[in-house]
């Protein structure tokens, strides 16, 4: 059963990584998900602990198993990284190798397996030459880049912004693994 190691951010698409998780686990995923500490407020940890199977990982120093370093060994077990949703801000923390939560620290030990990411944001924020140039350098790292929809957004603005279609996320997964 191929792993996928999802990250989700404090996005108000953040509940949309529900559907995605229930729709991984009915394709035969293991999915082991990463919360920011933020991401939180806006769908409980819990929830995607129900439909993963699998604890969610929220803080990078609590390590459950004294002989397991957590951020490191579940790399190890994954065939995929994805962030679904990306926020501005851990784009900008990955892309400038900035490890200062459990899944910024997780996301600079992944090596060697597909990655993948997802950005949903207000459409200002995603025009602004920060977040394009952080984008840049993540698909320099390697990272492909799911983009997101034009739509009528959550603030109300119009414009690229809106979580691409959980379908669309499923299929980049399916293509890569
Ligand atoms: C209701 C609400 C919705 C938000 N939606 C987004 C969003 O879609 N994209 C984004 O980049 N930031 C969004 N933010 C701002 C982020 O939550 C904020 O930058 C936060 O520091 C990100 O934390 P994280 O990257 O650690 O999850 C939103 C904030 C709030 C309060």
């Amino acid at each position: 059963m191929p792993t996928v190691l999802l990250g989700v951010s404090a996005s108000i698409s953040a509940y949309k990584a529900a559907d995605l998780i229930s729709q991984l686990k009915k394709k035969n995923y293991n999915v082991e998900v990463i919360m920011t500490k933020n991401s939180t407020a806006i769908i409980p940890a819990l929830t995607l602990q129900v439909l993963s199977k699998n604890q969610v990982h929220l803080d990078v120093m609590e390590e459950a198993t004294p002989t397991d370093i957590n951020h490191i060994d579940l790399v190890k077990q994954a065939d995929l990284f994805i962030i679904a949703p990306a926020t501005a801000n851990i784009i900008g923390k990955i892309a400038n190798g900035i490890a200062d939560d459990m899944l910024s620290t997780t996301a600079l030990a992944v090596h060697d397996i597909p990655l993948l990411i997802a950005p949903a944001m207000n459409t200002y924020m995603y025009q602004h030459p920060a977040v394009q140039t952080n984008l840049n350098r993540l698909i320099s790292y390697g990272y492909q880049v799911i983009e997101p929809k034009e739509s009528l957004l959550a603030c109300g603005d119009y414009g690229k912004g809106a979580l691409a279609d959980i379908s669309d996320i499923i299929t980049a997964i399916q293509e890569l693994i």
